[in-house]
This record gives structure tokens, C-alpha cells and sequence, in this order.
């Protein structure tokens, strides 16, 4: 076997996420005063006095603006200059934002603005890492950094309003959209919820510069019945409260101005018609003071579910449930639409109504849009062109990557003295895969792809040499995106055995394969779950056949689920997710090792399809010595546990204590740990904090997440770490009394650098 010679690093830079500009803090927050909550709704008030019946469903009603789509974009904009459409969605761009916008300010009886909602989960045109991947950081505050930009550049072209973040906890990864949330556990999911809110919210509604973030879909998607996108959903009031609903929790104590209603029926309820979720547990008992919209016709759908007998039925019943507005069937027909007949039937409240209107209204007097309704288009393409958005998606692509596993560190790779790089697979030079799926105004032409990031890294003293590998399969049933302008670009097809030998060749020629394999573009996100966990097409015959050459093979996944690569083991595996706009010089970054890779997972990697479900936090069950022997063919153990991370250097953790040894129910404790960093280069570590309660009203996992924190140590540095666990952090929802309880008990803590973490102490609570 062929050996790169060793590696040297003369330095890593932390790329410390304080040190970047954060675009959006500077003026976020600076002079803002928001109105007064009396004030707002004055307004809103006077204004609903003025409505008549159909403009005031029209005020609740949002349209898909298909501009490419001619009829439909004429009938929007005959309802819009009717005043019969509140709100817009899909429509991107700032000249056309502008027209719409002036018909609906200068043209209709009461003048009121449109608001416009948009899709910007993960950056509108710089495009950022995929949502799951800056979970992956472990770092809100580049989560935050990341949704600032994107929200920067969403208000700068005239929108005003994201459907994110997505906080669903994901747990079966055939689900595609597991790819758009914070991944499997509710204490990272929380943290990633609050730190996007303030990303694109600011320092409240109306910060310029910012836009109303809509956390979706409440509630529950992400356990859709076999991992099924659109399916039904059955939870466990204990699922439920504990590990769904808390990221959602964090959000509206974020500040959300809007939450979206999930398309799933909730244990048997659509979510979109469920009074308890809506209003029993979303305004009365969280408090939740924004506006609800629907997904897309998920009103229209509760006819469809059969859970609504008409179209007026399904539209009184989502009002009565706690919707504000509806998002209406692209193409079809809208149930609010209905509200004026039931009205007049007297079969909704006048008051109801109202209600909705007025909270659609407050959230357009509050983003200040009857004062400032238009764009300014030159001050739109210099934010669109900001240089600073790049170095923030550099720095989030770079600080995202997992390195899950590295034999005989072979990464970092030594630059000065590899003479030559196969750089193989069908997605190395995609500008459309590294974007990932929820990108409509990006630019192709200025996405680097792992390709070009490598060969600009190197220079010209480094033969580089590409080939595509293996085609990537088409679909069986076509994605919804098919049709997305920009998605039209032709996919690289080529004669499969004639590139796998052409791979081969060029790997026994060069110093070091890299090999860039995963998911296309529409093969996650939404209508992208899967029944398999491999490798589309012939991407493992590729594989198998460069390893077999000997030469060193460093494989990077460019997916958002784990993939299953049925054992093969490359010298090296990095997960870079879908990387964005700055992918390419990013993991470039990473394999040269101008920065270490300091992302953890956020979701158990199992084996196989066949181990799924399979969280992290799973409770203590009969013969819990044979609990990793559960199937007799293999371990029922996960491949990487949550949490698992490798970096270029090590760290070791020690001296764990607690201020106190016991505690009274509702107090805190403190927990601190002293990590350092071992080896020779500055690098970060994600230091993980972990409990598990040994008894209880309910059994509880052996163990959650509580605390973690992403530091940046130099060689031999060592710091103190402190994590207070707070009553909230002890309490958890018993089904057993249908309530939160906090138990005097004994509980076990676990720090380190993944769920697996071995360091351990106890605490008691009486
Ligand atoms: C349907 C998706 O479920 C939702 O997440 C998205 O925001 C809307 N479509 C609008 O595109």
C-alpha cells in the first residue's frame, strides 16, 4: 500500500466565530425601538373597522406567486389588487417585490402592504451550511451569525418573512427533511431554535435589516409514520413533551413572530384543526403572542384528511383551532376564502376573525412596512454582493464538518509535499449538490465546489486530476423543486464502467484519493424521504474499487443523513453536509488543515436502515448488559454515537466536579471540568454535558444532553468549563401525572466529547 508521507501543520486556526464580522450586529438593535404593544394594536384596530368582510379574509390569506407560471401569477395579482391577498410567498426578486408591493400600497381602497414570505432556510444568496450542518457546529452563535446573514439579504430584496428555522427533532433518518432541523436531541434542537429566532429576528421584530422568523411545523413532523414525508404522526405524550415540543418551546421564548401548523395528523388530529396544540398549548399555555400561518393548503387538507366534512368547514375549523393565516394551495382553492359565507351564516364569530386579522396587521406594523413599504434596489445588490455574507458562510461550512474517523491521521493533508490529488466522485464539482436542497437565488457560477476549492488551495505544483466516478441516479417519482429555474442544469451523465476504471486509474496514479460521494441536491429535503441508507447509484461500486488500489482514500459525504457505507473504511471520513456558497474553500481549509474540524453529530449514525430508530437517549430496559446484543447478526450499537467528533488534535477532560454534592428540589447546581488540549495544534473541542436520573416518577433516559459548550484551546492550554443545571434542566413531563416534575433523586453526570463520554460524577436532589 502506498503511503502519503507524514503530515505536518504549522498552524490551525481556530476561525473563532467572535473574530468574523457578524453582518446585521452592527446596526441590529442600534436605535431600535420597538412600538408599544398598545400602540400596535390601536392601529390595527382602526384599520380592521375599516375592512369588509372579504378583505378581511383576504387580509389572512397568503398566495404562492408563481411568476413562471402565468395564469396563476395573473390570478394572484387580480386578488392582490383587490385587496383579497394579504401576504405573498416565493417571490425573490427585488424589482418584482417592489411592483407588487406598490399595487398593493398605492392601488387598493386601505392601502395596506403585502407581507412577503419566503423560503430563506438556509441563505438567500449566500449560501450558508444546511440547517442540520451548523447544528453540526455545536456553536448557536454561528447558527445566529449564519440566519443574520441570510436574513440581511432576504429584507435587503424586499422580504419580510422566513418559514425557519425548522425545528422538528428528526430521529429516522429516511425522513429527507431531517436535513432543515437541529437533528435528534431536544436540548441541541432548543439551542439551535433560539439562536436562528435571534438570527433573523434581531433584537426584535422590526430591527432593520432583519425579517420575522416562522419555526415550523408545529408540531411533530419529524416523526412522520416510517420516515415518510407528509405522513401521519403518533406520539407518546412523553415524546411529545419532552422531546418534540421543547425546541419549539425555545422559539417562542426566542421572540418568533410566527409559528407555521405542520401538515401531519398528531395522534390522530391534523395539527392545522388542533384546538390543544394551536391554543391550549401554544398561546395559553406558552404564551405565544405571533401570528400562525398553515403550511401550504394544510387548511384545504383537513377536507382532505377527513377530518373537515366541506372547503367552509376546513376553513372555520383551522380558525377555531388558533390559525391566523392561511397558506393557500398553490393552484387551488383557498379555505379562508370560505370565512365571508360562514360569517354570514353565523358559523364564525366576528370576534374570531378579528382576532386573526389583527395579529397579521401587528406583525406589518411592527416590521414598519405602512411607513417604509419598498426596497432600495441599489442598496439590495450591494448587501446581495456583501463579501463579508462569504467569509460567514466560509467560516460556517468550515465549522460545521465532522470528521468521524482519520487512520493514522491521514488529515491533515501536508501541501508541500503531495505532488498529486485524485479528486473523484459525482459530486465533487456539483455547484448545485454543494448548495444543498431551499436555494432559489443563489449563484452557481460563484458556489466553490470541492474541485475548485482543492485546486485553488494547491496552485499549480499539485497535479489535480477530476473525474466524476459513477452517475447519480434519477428519481423514481419527481421532486417538487424539478421544475425551480435554476435547477435545470444539466447533471453530468456519464458511461459508469468506463469512469469507474478511469477513477481507478487516476487513483493508482496520484498521491491521495479524495472522493466526494453522497445525496444529490433533490434527493433530501422535502418529498426526499428514502428507504435506503446507501449510496444512489453506483457510488459504493466506486469506492470499493479506488480503495482496492491502495491508495490512501480520504471520503467526504455530502449528505444530511448517515449514510451507510456497508463497511468499506477509507483512511478517512468527513461528513461536510450540503456546504454552500464556500464549501469548496472550506473543506479545502479542512484538509489542509488551516483550521481542524471541530463539528460533532447530531443525530446516532447507525449501521444500518434496519437499527432505525435509534437515539442516543433511550431508556434502561430489561438486561441492560445485553442491551448492545438486541439483533443476533450484529451489534445493536450505533456506528458513531451523538455527540461523536474527531479533530486534528486531542483533548483530554478531568477534574469534573460539583459545587454541591446535594441539592434541594428546585435549586441549581453547578458542574465544571477542566478540558485541555494535548496535542500540537490549536483546534476546538465541544465539551458535552450529560445526566441520567436513576429513578423517578418516570424512567429517564440514561442520558440527555444538558450543557455544551465549543471552545477553542492552543497546545497545552487548559480551561474550566462550567455548566449550571437549573430546576428547568431536572424537570422533565411524567406521563404517568400528565405534568412537568422535578424528582428528588440521585443523578449520574457524564462530561466529555460525545454521548459516550466516560468521566463521571453524581449529585443528589432531596
Ligand atoms: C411546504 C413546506 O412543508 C414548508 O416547510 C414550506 O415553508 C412551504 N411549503 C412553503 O414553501
Amino acid at each position: 500500500m502506498k503511503t502519503v508521507p507524514p503530515l505536518t501543520v504549522t498552524a490551525i486556526p481556530g476561525a473563532a466565530p467572535s473574530s468574523s464580522p457578524i453582518p446585521g450586529e452592527g446596526d441590529a438593535g442600534q436605535g431600535f425601538r420597538p412600538l408599544s404593544d398598545m400602540e400596535v394594536r390601536a392601529r390595527a384596530d382602526a384599520l380592521i373597522a375599516e375592512m369588509t368582510p372579504e378583505e378581511k379574509a383576504g387580509q389572512i390569506t397568503q398566495y404562492f406567486d408563481f411568476l413562471s407560471v402565468a395564469e396563476e401569477a395573473a390570478r394572484v395579482e387580480a386578488e392582490m389588487a383587490a385587496a383579497r391577498a394579504g401576504s405573498l410567498l416565493f417571490v425573490h426578486d427585488a424589482r418584482e417585490l417592489h411592483r407588487l408591493q406598490q399595487t398593493a400600497v398605492e392601488k387598493t381602497r386601505l392601502k395596506i402592504p403585502l407581507l412577503f414570505g419566503y423560503d430563506v432556510i438556509h441563505g438567500l444568496r449566500t449560501i450558508m451550511p444546511v440547517p442540520i450542518a451548523l447544528a453540526a457546529s455545536w456553536d448557536p452563535k454561528l447558527a445566529e451569525q449564519s440566519q443574520a446573514v441570510a436574513a440581511r439579504e432576504a429584507r435587503a430584496v424586499g422580504i419580510h418573512w422566513t418559514f425557519a428555522p425548522n425545528v422538528d427533532i428528526a430521529r429516522d433518518p429516511r425522513w429527507g427533511r431531517m436535513i432543515e432541523g437541529a437533528g435528534e436531541d431536544p436540548y441541541l434542537g432548543s439551542a439551535m431554535a433560539a439562536a436562528q429566532v435571534r438570527g433573523f429576528q434581531g433584537a426584535g421584530i422590526g430591527t432593520p435589516g432583519t425579517i420575522i422568523a416562522g419555526p415550523k411545523h408545529f408540531a411533530g413532523y419529524g416523526a412522520s409514520i416510517g420516515g415518510r414525508d407528509y405522513d401521519e404522526v403518533n406520539l407518546s405524550d412523553s415524546e411529545l413533551w419532552n422531546v418534540y415540543l421543547p425546541p419549539f418551546k425555545a422559539a417562542v421564548d426566542a421572540g418568533a413572530g410566527n409559528i407555521m401548523s405542520a401538515y401531519m395528523g398528531l395522534n390522530g388530529v391534523p395539527a392545522t384543526g388542533n384546538h390543544w396544540l394551536l391554543t391550549n398549548v401554544l398561546r395559553e399555555t406558552w404564551g405565544f403572542k405571533g401570528f400562525i400561518v398553515t403550511d401550504a393548503g394544510s387548511a384545504h387538507d383537513l377536507q382532505t384528511h377527513e377530518f373537515a366534512s366541506s372547503l367552509e368547514d376546513a376553513g372555520i375549523r383551522a380558525l377555531i383551532a388558533g390559525v391566523d393565516m392561511e397558506m393557500a394551495p398553490p393552484f387551488g382553492t383557498s379555505a379562508f376564502k370560505t370565512l365571508p359565507k360562514s360569517l354570514a351564516e353565523g358559523k364564525v364569530s366576528v370576534d374570531a376573525v378579528d382576532d386573526a386579522v389583527r395579529r397579521v396587521l401587528e406583525a406589518k406594523i411592527r416590521m414598519g412596512l405602512f411607513e417604509n413599504p419598498y426596497v432600495d434596489l441599489d442598496e439590495a445588490e450591494r448587501v446581495l454582493n456583501d463579501p463579508q455574507h462569504r467569509v460567514v458562510a466560509r467560516v460556517a461550512a468550515e465549522r460545521s464538518a465532522v470528521l468521524l474517523h482519520n487512520d493514522g491521521g491521514v488529515l491533515p493533508l501536508n501541501g508541500a509535499v503531495l505532488q498529486s490529488i485524485a479528486v473523484i466522485g459525482p459530486l465533487a464539482d456539483s455547484a448545485r449538490d454543494t448548495t444543498g436542497p431551499w436555494v432559489f437565488d443563489q449563484d452557481d457560477r460563484e458556489t466553490v465546489t470541492v474541485l475548485n476549492g482543492i485546486r485553488a488551495k494547491v496552485g499549480k505544483g499539485v497535479r489535480v486530476d477530476y473525474s466524476p466516478g459513477a452517475t447519480m441516479p434519477a428519481r423514481l417519482h419527481k421532486s417538487i423543486f424539478d421544475s425551480s429555474p435554476h435547477k435545470e442544469v444539466p447533471r453530468v451523465q456519464v458511461d459508469d464502467d468506463a469512469e469507474i476504471r478511469r477513477s481507478v486509474e487516476l487513483a493508482r496514479t496520484s498521491d491521495i484519493a479524495v472522493l466526494v460521494l453522497g445525496e444529490e441536491q433533490l434527493m433530501i429535503g422535502e418529498q426526499a424521504s428514502r428507504s435506503s441508507l446507501d449510496l444512489p447509484g453506483r457510488q459504493q461500486e466506486l469506492l470499493d474499487a479506488v480503495l482496492a488500489t491502495g491508495t490512501p482514500v480520504v471520503v467526504l459525504l455530502m449528505a444530511a443523513r448517515p449514510l451507510d457505507l456497508k463497511g468499506s473504511k477509507p483512511a478517512a471520513l468527513m461528513t461536510i453536509w450540503y456546504p454552500g456558497t464556500q464549501g469548496g474553500a472550506a473543506v479545502a481549509n479542512l484538509l489542509f488543515g488551516d483550521v481542524s474540524p471541530g463539528g460533532k453529530l447530531p443525530f446516532n449514525w447507525p449501521r444500518n436502515i434496519g437499527q432505525i430508530p435509534m437515539p442516543y437517549a433511550h431508556l434502561k430496559t430489561h438486561q441492560p448488559r445485553t442491551a448492545g446484543e438486541r439483533y443476533w447478526n450484529e451489534p445493536s450499537t450505533p456506528l458513531y454515537v451523538f455527540g461523536h467528533g474527531l479533530s486534528y488534535s486531542t483533548f483530554t477532560f478531568s477534574r469534573l466536579q460539583t459545587d454541591k454534592t446535594r441539592i434541594a428540589v428546585g435549586e441549581s447546581i453547578t458542574v465544571s471540568v477542566d478540558v485541555s488540549n494535548a496535542g500540537e495544534h490549536e483546534a476546538d473541542e465541544v465539551v458535552q454535558l450529560y445526566i441520567h436520573q436513576r429513578y423517578g416518577t418516570a424512567a429517564r433516559p440514561v442520558r440527555e444532553l444538558k450543557g455544551f459548550e465549543r471552545v477553542t484551546l492552543a497546545p497545552g492550554q487548559t480551561r474550566t468549563i462550567r455548566f449550571k443545571l437549573q430546576p428547568h434542566d431536572l424537570r422533565y413531563w411524567a406521563a404517568s401525572t400528565r405534568s412537568f416534575v422535578q424528582d428528588a433523586a440521585v443523578f449520574d453526570v457524564y462530561v466529555g466529547n460525545s454521548s459516550a463520554a466516560s468521566l463521571a460524577g453524581t449529585f443528589e436532589v432531596h
